[in-house]
């Protein structure tokens, strides 16, 4: 297992240190919705800038290191958007990604907050009571996120025999939906909280086979589940929670898994010895320091003590095709004996 990143020297640690001026770049675009303004036409500088009400020095500057970083193509004195410009980072596309790009955006601040978090083990906000706004634009960013992998996934975990499904903390339930398109005589229920479950609704009213999905909606570390399934999914939710909840959570889901059932578990999990990667993973360990007040990445081992100690003891690895998956691609699978 290799380290993305090796800093050795001065030189090394200036590039890593230095990193953050193309994410600042992108996200300035964005902030100036720079891609919805361009759609699929060619600019020149000085009209764009009219157009965008900005500066032609600092715009000419902003799109050079667009394009040299390949999210503008330059013919001349003209620009035009990538391909990628012109569809998913673009709001006039109906490929648009928004919510999730709005979440990217949004992160920005709060990282910059990390050595606050890193002093206090708090998150940067004090969490009150959910805004069902929040939520809601959460779960948007959550399904613009999953919306491929999902495909991918339901692809390769077929279920013939299963009847029913529990999307547990499903949010939109992208992944739910997948399992009911490919599994005909599948019944799924994502279980999340109400204002993640009329996205959700939403959602499902847009396919033939979203009536095949329901909604319970609670708190799934204090509420009892809502029912017995063949399959409980259960993905990325581990991650916002310690230990101790998650076993809980796992005896929570124990119970509600018909003999023979199996928890599938999908997360970003640790997979050496010291716990040092993948580096993605512990990165992703400082979004949920910064977001959560339990929250962190673990070693799949880990993970499989938990279950053990909830009597979900016959457990085992599932690795998607490379590249196909959420994450890394493997998946943790629990059987009730
Ligand atoms: C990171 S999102 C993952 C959404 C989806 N499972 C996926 O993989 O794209 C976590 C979801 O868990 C839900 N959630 C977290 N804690 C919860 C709790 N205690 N009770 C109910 N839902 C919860 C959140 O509302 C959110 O929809």
């Amino acid at each position: 297992m290799k380290a993305n990143q090796s800093i050795r020297t001065l030189d090394d640690f200036r590039r890593i240190a230095y990193g953050f001026r193309l994410p600042r770049i992108c996200l300035t675009a964005l902030d100036l919705d720079l891609f919805t303004i361009m759609n699929t036409r060619a600019w020149t500088i000085p009209n764009l800038a009219k157009k965008m009400n900005v500066s032609e020095r600092g715009l000419s500057i902003l799109c050079r290191n667009l394009a040299s970083a390949g999210l503008l193509r330059k013919h001349g004195t003209q620009y035009r958007s990538s391909h990628l410009g012109q569809t998913m980072l673009n709001a006039q596309s109906p490929e648009y990604r928004g919510a999730y790009l709005d979440l990217m955006r949004q992160q920005w601040d709060d990282w910059s907050l990390l050595t606050q978090s890193v002093k206090s083990g708090k998150p940067v906000e004090e969490q009150g009571p959910e805004d069902p706004e929040y939520r809601r634009a959460f779960t948007w960013a959550m399904h613009y996120r999953s919306l491929e992998a999902a495909k991918h996934v339901a692809k390769q975990m077929v279920f013939p025999r299963a009847q029913s499904l529990l999307d547990v903390g499903g949010g939109p339930g992208t992944f739910a939906l997948e399992f009911l398109r490919r599994n005909a005589q599948l019944q799924a229920t994502v279980w999340d909280r109400l204002a993640a479950l009329d996205v959700a609704r939403e959602i499902a009213a847009s396919c033939r086979y979203g009536s095949r999905l329901s909604y319970h909606a609670g708190d799934f570390l204090q509420d009892p589940p809502p029912g017995k399934f063949d399959v409980i999914w259960l993905s990325n939710a581990i991650h916002i929670y310690s230990p101790q909840e998650n076993t809980a959570l796992f005896r929570t889901l124990r119970s509600a898994l018909n003999p023979g059932g199996s928890l599938l578990i999908q997360d970003t999990f640790l997979s050496d010895k010291d716990g040092l990667y993948p580096a993605d993973t512990n990165l992703f360990a400082v979004t949920m320091l910064l977001f959560t007040q339990t929250g962190n990445t673990y070693h799949s081992t880990e993970i499989q003590t938990w279950l053990k100690k909830a009597r979900l003891s016959k457990t085992k690895l599932i690795r998607l095709q490379k590249g196909t998956g959420d994450w890394e691609g493997v998946l943790i699978e629990a059987r009730h004996t």
